[in-house]
């Protein structure tokens, strides 16, 4: 399959389009960035639209390598073309690009000019263009861009023939911008197909889809797979308006769909990160890969199938490996009221607090109910609730002290339902010992598991702490799970066993 060939256009549409365009020094740092991406094209600005763009586009065709096209807009008049050559000439690869509308509405609106006028003008743009820079670099390439090519469906036909006219003239690339997105894809890609159907083989037909309807990007992946080579994107979707097509939405796209995409995937976030920076203008929430929302999971069936796809490289609830953009930030479970118990369990244990699921399972309805009121959850909140619910336990059983005396004899001072209790017990260690004890105070239980676990300092205040869990058998024969934290790992052991009891004494 044929390679998709991508051409960058953050440094002209996407910089046309901002508040503050980038000056010199910022265009240069963007411009590394943009080879280390490894695009094929970067188009470095519209030369004649300003000096400080005339000198930008000079020194970034100073800086470029071997391999990357460097391209500059021109106007179809001579002095734009003048301009454009001027500044990137000498680049190891310069293309001049220049445009014209051959819309009917465009034509007789705001041009006010007959279709042959436009034709011929643009014919003699391309020519003079050709002619122009072959002079001083035999490496050198014309592009000519349809401006508002969407909106050429009633004169495809004209188009067509002009397009064939333009590329005798020395246009190698013929571009066919959807300047205003205005209809469904299919349409455009008809229009598109039209004219790889009629010009030579060799010509490379380009994209440059804005993205006023937000379908840019679906059009660009359509209209590669209908014979367009070259695919002008914008990173973050940067352009006037509503935009550019996206360059991670269709590298990852393509990737997706089976296509060799030529860039390192691999850099597309953190380019994305920095070109935010530089633009100002932020990656909204929910921008598809990039947006910080893009890997959040809330509803309780996404969590789970998200959890149980989180190591593979397919994900139930993700397009892509993040890392395949250099993301390196994992899926990220946030707890609503629409979360569940899979959360609870992710949440605090990815926090480094053990809870099984039985336990999630036992706080969630109270973490729901908190979370109606409040929305997402800070891991603080959770927290106060899994202490309460958890560790918390108030029942019938009060521990008022223990002694651990030599020998493993243990003194046991208690209340149940109010009344005191003072028990001895032995066994192997505090914990044999106090179940020991609390048997001799009439209160037998079988231990079935034991962890100690030790939390961090600051997790719990100063100090490390300890969080003891024992599972005791209970009346009906079901696993009760005691939990409990203390500084001192015995005190720790004995509280877990009462916070049990105070589950199967309730
Ligand atoms: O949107 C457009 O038509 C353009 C052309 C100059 C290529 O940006
Ligand atoms: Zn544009």
């Amino acid at each position: 399959m044929r390679q998709p060939f991508f051409y960058d256009i953050t440094l002209r549409d996407g910089n046309q389009s901002l508040k503050k365009p980038w000056q010199l020094k910022e265009k240069q740092f963007i411009f590394n960035k943009l080879l280390e991406l490894n695009v094929q094209a970067v188009e470095v600005g519209f030369p004649a639209s300003s000096h400080m763009d005339f000198e930008a586009c000079k020194s970034l065709a100073d800086m470029a390598d071997n391999k990357t096209v460097i391209s500059a807009l021109a106007r179809a008049v001579r002095s734009d073309i003048d301009s454009a050559i001027k500044s990137i000439g000498h680049a190891k690869i310069p293309r001049v690009h220049t445009f014209l509308t051959l819309s009917p509405f465009h034509m007789k609106y705001v041009l006010n000019k007959e279709p042959s006028y436009c034709a011929k003008t643009a014919i003699e743009a391309v020519g003079y263009a050709y002619e122009q820079v072959k002079k001083i670099n035999k490496d050198a390439q014309v592009q000519f861009s349809v401006e508002h090519f969407g909106d050429c469906i009633e004169n495809i036909d004209f188009v067509i023939e002009t397009l064939k006219e333009i590329t005798k003239a020395g246009a190698s690339v013929i571009n066919l911008p959807n300047t205003v997105e205005r209809t469904r894809p299919k349409t455009f890609i008809n229009l598109v197909e039209k004219v790889i159907d009629a010009l030579d083989e060799d010509i490379i037909i380009s994209l440059h889809n804005h993205n006023d309807l937000g379908m840019a990007t679906a059009t660009t992946i359509e209209g590669y797979f209908a014979g367009a080579t070259q695919l002008e994107c914008c990173l973050n979707g940067l352009g006037e308006r509503a935009g550019n097509t996206d360059f991670a939405q269709v590298a990852v796209a393509l990737h997706n769909n089976g296509v060799k995409v030529p860039v390192n995937l691999d850099k597309i976030y953190e380019t994305a990160v920095i070109i935010s920076q530089m633009s100002k203008v932020q990656i909204y929430e929910k921008a598809p890969l990039i947006g910080p929302e893009a890997l959040a999971h809330r509803s309780g069936i996404h969590q789970d199938g998200a959890i149980k796809t989180k190591d593979m490289e397919f994900g139930a609830y993700r397009p892509i490996n993040p890392s395949l953009i250099g993301r390196d930030d994992d899926e990220k479970i946030g707890f609503t009221s629409q979360s569940g118990k899979t959360a609870i369990f992710e949440i605090l244990n990815n926090a480094g607090y053990p809870i099984t699921m039985p336990e999630a399972i036992r706080i969630t309805p109270h973490v729901k109910e908190v979370s109606e009121q409040k929305g997402e959850l800070a891991l603080d909140e959770i927290l106060e609730i899994y202490f309460r619910e958890v560790l918390d336990i108030k029942g019938a059983f009060e521990l008022i002290s223990f002694k651990h005396l030599e020998e493993d004899n243990f003194a046991l001072e208690f209340t149940f339902r109010g009344e005191k209790k003072e028990v001895k017990g032995c066994g192997n260690g505090p914990l044999d010992a106090c179940l020991d004890a609390l048997k001799n105070a009439g209160f037998p239980r079988k231990l079935s598991h034991y962890k100690q676990y030790a939390l961090d300092e600051d997790k719990m205040g100063s100090g490390a702490t300890a969080m003891s869990v024992i599972h005791l058998v209970g009346k009906n024969g079901e696993e009760i799970i005691g939990r409990a934290t203390d500084k001192n790992t015995a005190k720790a052991n004995v509280k877990a066993i009462f916070n049990a009891l105070n589950q199967i004494y309730n």
